[in-house]
């Protein structure tokens, strides 16, 4: 989030545009919480985790007197346009608020989720598949010293990337993701498989959803006793951290893509990534199309498994 913010910032004072820091989101724009920006404010920045800007949900937002507050500290600031980095949420906010007020609105992709629908890749979530990877290969040491299942809980709210992917990064051999839930018990399958048939210990990385990690880990508790099972839910220690090289570069290239598409007159879009090429999504796709998981990287997992 902060490369981005940093290339947002530099790009925009590059063109000898005045750029504004909003704080906490939505909820800051409401509040006038906004502060002028300059070369330095973002200095040192871009290998941190978090945001400088700090983030809020605003339930305030959510109402139309809300998005008016807002939109008179937008004339308050004398603001031309917004870039809005987010996930879901920020962007379904950015669609209603363009919808409302005639301002030119761009949306970047920020969200560990990957749940975007028009990019390839979003910010933070390389950075959060890789911290899954090398905690689940120290949850290896136990498992296999102690023969153990484990059920490694994984974040991703409704959508199962960062669990397919980072079951195949890290080896383990089962991902139980949302967008799987077929007639199939994905747990049966597993078990069927013969889990211990060649090997002494298993990991099975769980979506958060329903129930997530604990759900798995009770009903093998109680259909197959035989088994030492435990679980290990990774929790926010996914969401923090230093970005990876990929997610600097992706977050430099689309922050400043942001500023090349205010330049070209671009209104409501989300910039994102389409094979390594520069793509503009309207935000009324990016956020309600379903972006669903490549079949081809279950069958991997499933084959590499065994
Ligand atoms: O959407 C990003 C995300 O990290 C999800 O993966 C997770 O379900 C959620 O946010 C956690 O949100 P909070 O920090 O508010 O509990």
């Amino acid at each position: 989030m902060n490369a981005c913010i940093r290339a947002v910032t530099r790009a925009a004072i590059f063109e000898d545009w005045r750029v504004f820091g909003v704080y906490r989101g939505w909820e800051g724009l409401i509040m006038g919480d906004i502060k002028e920006f300059n070369s330095a404010s973002v200095s040192n920045t871009i290998q941190r985790g978090g945001t400088i800007l700090k983030t809020a949900r605003s339930e305030e937002f959510r109402t139309p007197e809300g998005r008016a507050k807002a939109y008179k500290n937008i004339q308050k600031f004398g603001l031309d346009a917004l870039v809005i980095i987010g996930g879901n949420g920020s962007l379904a906010g950015a669609q209603v608020f363009a919808s409302e007020y005639d301002i030119p609105v761009i949306g970047l992709p920020g969200t560990i989720d990957n749940d975007l629908y028009g990019t390839d890749s979003t910010i933070g979530y390389d950075t959060a598949l890789n911290t899954i990877m090398e905690c689940v290969d120290k949850i290896r040491d136990t498992a296999n010293s102690h023969d153990r299942i484990f059920f490694v809980e994984v974040m991703g709210r409704d959508a199962g990337f960062l669990t397919q992917n980072s079951a195949i990064a890290a080896g383990a051999e089962a991902a139980i993701i949302p967008e799987d839930q077929t007639d199939i018990d994905q747990l049966a399958t597993f078990i069927g498989r013969g889990i211990r048939k060649s090997k002494n210990s298993s990991i099975v990385l769980v979506s958060e959803k329903d129930g997530g990690a604990m759900h798995y880990a009770e009903r093998v508790r109680q259909e197959y006793p035989q088994y030492n099972v435990k679980v290990s839910i990774l929790g926010h220690l996914q969401r923090g951290g230093s970005p990876t090289a990929y997610d600097r570069i992706l977050a430099s290239r689309l922050g400043v893509a942001s500023i090349e598409a205010l330049k070209e007159g671009q209104r409501n879009v989300m910039v994102g990534i389409k094979n390594d090429q520069i793509v503009y999504v309207p935000i009324s796709r990016a956020i309600k199309m379903d972006k669903p998981i490549d079949k081809e990287l279950i069958n991997v997992l499933g084959i590499l498994s065994i």
